[in-house]
C-alpha cells in the first residue's frame, strides 16, 4: 500500500527541480566562499547571487538576508541575538501562548538564564491572538514581541500585520515566525508581516531540510549566536552550505510567490473531511473555522489519545501527526490546545491532517472512508 502523506506541516518532499539546483554545489562548485583563490571566488560569486535572488524574492536589501540552518536556528538567532543586543534598553518580552517550541523554549531559556521576563499573550478558543491583548501587555521596558503568522498545529492565522504596526509605533521589535505561511498563503513581499525579524524554512515548501534564512530589517543587527568567522555579515560564523542555500532559493522562487499549496482544492478537501468528523460523537474540530491554513485539519477525540489514533491511521496507510513533529512520540498534551482552553484529556488526543500538492481526491475519499472506523478502534 502506498502511504497517504497527510503531514505536510511537518515537512514536504524535496522537489526534483530543487534537487537539480543543489547538485552543482555538491559536485563542481564545492569551493569555500571565504577562500581567496579562484575556486573560492567562484563559490563566493554563487553565494552573492543567491543572496541577491533571495532579496529580490522577498523585496528587501541583500544585506537583510541571513542564511541559516533552518527554522529553529532562524528563530534562535532572531530571539537570542535581538534580546542580547537590546538588553540595556529593557528585559521584557511578549509572546503568544501558541508559538512553536523553537520560540517558546528559547524565550523560556532567556527568562531562566539571562534575566528576562516573559509575558504570554492568551488566545481565544480558536487559537487567535487579539492585537489589543498584545498592546495591553506592552511596558516601557518591552523590547520584543513574538507572534507567529500561522500555527503549525491547528492552522489558525494571526493578525500579525496589525500587531506589527502597533509594535512599530511604539518602537518595539516585532518577530514573526512565518515558517508555516510560506507557500501556503499569498505572498506579496516580506514586508507584508510588518515585522523586523522573519524566519524562513525551506523544507516546508519542497526545499531541503536544514536550510533556512532570517530576514532582519535594517538597521537592526542582532548579536550572533554562533561565533567563529565573519560569514553572513558577521551574524553567523561557519562555512556556508551552498547546496542548501541553492535549494532554499530555488524552492522559494518556485513555490512561494505562487503558493504551491493551492487554496482550492485544499479547502474543499479539508472541508469534506470536516463534514465526516462532525458526524462522529466526541470529535471536535480545532482551530479557526475560516481564518486558518486551507491544508490543515485538526481535531480531538474523546476517549482515546493521539498515539492510538496515529498508530491506527498508520495501519490504514495514512501518515498524520499530533501537532508539531517535535512533540509527536510523546504523550504530553498539546500546549496549543491547552492555551485554547481544551481540557488535558482532549489536548492529549489531537490529530492533525495536513495535505499538499501531491495528494489526490481519491486519497481524501480513502481517509474519509476510514476515519470513523479508525476512531472507533482507537477508543477500544
Ligand atoms: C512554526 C514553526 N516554526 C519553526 C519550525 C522549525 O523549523 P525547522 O524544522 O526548520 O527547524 C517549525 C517546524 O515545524 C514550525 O512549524
Amino acid at each position: 500500500m502506498t502511504p497517504i502523506y497527510a503531514d505536510h506541516n511537518a515537512t514536504t518532499a524535496p522537489d526534483p527541480a530543487v534537487r537539480a539546483a543543489m547538485e552543482p554545489f555538491l559536485s563542481g562548485w564545492w569551493g569555500n566562499p571565504s577562500s581567496i583563490h579562484r575556486i573560492g571566488r567562484e563559490a563566493r560569486a554563487a553565494l552573492d547571487e543567491f543572496r541577491y535572488r533571495m532579496a529580490a524574492a522577498w523585496g528587501c536589501k541583500p544585506s537583510e538576508v541571513v542564511f541559516t540552518g533552518g527554522g529553529t536556528e532562524s528563530n534562535n538567532l532572531a530571539l537570542l541575538g535581538t534580546t542580547r543586543l537590546l538588553r540595556g534598553r529593557g528585559r521584557h518580552i511578549v509572546a503568544s501562548a501558541i508559538e512553536h517550541h523553537a520560540v517558546l523554549h528559547t524565550l523560556r531559556y532567556l527568562e531562566r538564564h539571562e534575566g528576562f521576563t516573559l509575558s504570554i499573550v492568551p488566545v481565544d478558543s480558536h487559537g487567535r491572538v487579539d492585537p489589543d491583548s498584545v498592546v495591553s501587555l506592552l511596558r516601557p521596558d518591552t523590547i520584543l514581541v513574538s507572534v507567529m503568522a500561522a500555527n503549525n498545529e491547528v492552522g489558525t492565522l494571526q493578525p500579525v500585520a496589525e500587531i506589527g504596526r502597533q509594535c512599530r509605533e511604539r518602537g518595539v521589535v516585532f518577530h514573526c515566525d512565518a515558517v508555516q505561511a510560506f507557500g501556503k498563503r499569498p505572498f506579496a513581499g516580506i514586508g507584508q508581516f510588518e515585522a523586523d525579524l522573519v524566519p524562513v524554512c525551506a523544507h516546508k515548501f519542497h526545499g531541503p531540510k536544514g536550510a533556512g534564512a532570517l530576514y532582519i530589517r535594517s538597521p537592526l543587527l542582532p548579536h550572533p549566536i554562533q561565533h567563529g568567522g565573519a560569514q553572513e555579515n558577521e551574524r553567523r560564523g561557519g562555512t556556508e552550505n551552498l547546496a542548501a542555500i541553492a535549494g532554499l532559493v530555488e524552492a522559494f522562487e518556485r513555490f512561494v510567490p505562487v503558493p504551491v499549496f493551492r487554496e482550492e482544492p485544499l479547502r474543499a478537501w479539508t472541508g469534506r473531511l470536516a463534514e465526516v468528523l462532525r458526524g462522529i460523537p466526541g470529535v471536535v474540530l480545532r482551530g479557526h473555522p475560516e481564518e486558518r491554513l486551507a491544508n490543515t485539519l485538526a481535531f480531538t477525540v474523546e476517549g482515546t489519545d493521539s498515539i492510538a489514533l496515529l498508530a491506527n491511521l498508520d495501519l490504514e496507510g495514512v501518515c498524520a501527526s499530533s501537532g508539531s513533529a517535535c512533540t509527536a512520540g510523546s504523550v504530553e498534551p498539546s500546549h496549543v490546545l491547552q492555551a485554547m482552553g481544551v481540557p488535558d484529556a482532549e489536548a492529549n488526543a489531537l490529530v492533525r491532517l495536513s495535505f499538499g500538492r501531491d495528494n489526490v481526491p481519491a486519497e481524501i475519499e480513502h481517509v474519509a472512508g476510514i476515519l470513523p472506523e479508525v476512531i472507533h478502534r482507537s477508543r477500544g
